[in-house]
């Protein structure tokens, strides 16, 4: 029987590499586009050391619909879509809010207009518990108030989610899936694929890990006054790989029970919260690496605690997040020391 094929946008990326390694694992056929705007064209050999098989890839802008449409008509029998491509970094949104309302919307337009007319059955689309702001409680569940998004970036996925419902609550005939995805972080257990952030690292894990290889002279921790236990904020972070699944499951949820709602919408955490500086304490107990670090002041418009109710997630789709903490930093240590030489 062929095997079900899925697009995966911006599947060079961080999560969607990782998403396209589980997919063919599971029996997908994948398709990739991706500009290469943030990532390597190298991250297909590490798909296809882990899985023997090389994904299809199409070099291409999402937001040029011609480039879509040809896509389209090469691949004639795309069934689901997973929507990676996005730009990302909160802070380069705050200056050049056109860049990311183009290409963050302009690109989902586009796959939901030509899904009706290539048959494309279902997209996953990549959202961010950044639409839950600072919540009012914690665990957050998908029932919690929607927050004014508080940079360009955030305010693209909630617009995005808008946009997706409101086109299935208009008839059109597809399905799809909100995932909101945490803290996402750790690479795959071979070390073949990671993430591989352009320049200086303005997440936490790969300036950790930068920082610990002695690529960075020390991390900073963004203020160590919250309201919080140990005075640092707090996140939910979630392996990518048991991200990655989640992604299968939804696929295979969207396109082959016939019974499932239209759009669903799943939190992708852990359930935990750890704070920043317990993050560091596992990378240091996982690797035996010191992390050089000092405390510095507050970054402007972060959370101060946020971390997932996955209940739902756990019970409808039959996922959990279960990879040890320490175990994702192993794994991220791990790609850090493959990288190395390249940076
Ligand atoms: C985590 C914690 C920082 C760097 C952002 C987006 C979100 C999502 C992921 C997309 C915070 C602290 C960080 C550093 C630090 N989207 N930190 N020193 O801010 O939770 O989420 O990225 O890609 O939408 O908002 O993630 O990794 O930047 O920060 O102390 O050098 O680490 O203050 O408490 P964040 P993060």
């Amino acid at each position: 029987m062929a095997k079900t094929k899925i697009l995966v946008t911006g599947g060079t990326g961080y999560i969607g590499s990782h998403t396209t390694v589980e997919l063919q694992q599971a029996g997908y056929e994948v398709v990739i586009i991706d500009n290469l705007s943030n990532s390597n064209i190298k991250v297909l050999d590490g798909i296809e050391h882990i899985t023997g098989i090389r994904p299809a890839f199409v070099e291409g802008d999402m937001t040029d619909i011609e480039t879509m449409r040809r896509l389209f008509t090469d691949y004639p029998d795309i069934k689901g879509i997973i929507n990676f491509a996005a730009s990302k970094a909160v802070g380069e949104s705050v200056e050049k809010p056109l860049l990311y309302y183009r290409n963050n919307l302009v690109g989902l337009l586009n796959l939901l207009e030509l899904m009706p007319q290539f048959g494309v059955k279902g997209i996953v689309f990549s959202s961010s518990c950044t639409v839950y702001g600072e919540p009012d409680t914690n665990p957050i569940d998908e029932s919690a108030p929607i927050k004014p998004a508080t940079s360009p970036y955030g305010n693209t996925k909630q617009i995005s989610e808008e946009i997706i419902s409101d086109v299935i609550h208009a008839g059109a005939p597809i399905k799809s899936i909100l995932l909101r995805y945490f803290n996402p972080v750790g690479a795959h257990p071979s070390g073949e694929i990671g993430e591989l952030p352009i320049g200086v690292p303005q997440n936490l894990i790969p300036y950790l890990t930068q920082a610990a290889a002695g690529i960075r002279k020390e991390l900073t921790v963004f203020g160590n006054d919250y309201p919080t236990p140990d005075g640092t904020c707090i996140r939910d972070f979630i392996d990518v790989v048991d991200l990655a699944r989640a992604h299968v499951i939804a696929m295979h949820r969207m396109l082959d029970n016939a019974d499932t709602a239209p759009l669903e919408i799943f939190n992708l955490g852990t359930g935990r919260g750890l704070s920043v500086l317990q993050l560091i304490e596992s990378f240091e107990r996982a690797t035996g690496v010191k992390v050089p670090y000092h405390i510095g002041a507050r970054r402007a418009g972060d959370i101060e605690k946020i971390w997932a109710d996955p209940k739902k997630a756990n019970e409808v789709l039959g996922w959990k997040a279960d990879t040890d903490i320490d175990d994702t930093m192993r794994n991220a240590w791990k790609w850090q020391l493959k990288v190395m030489p390249k940076n």
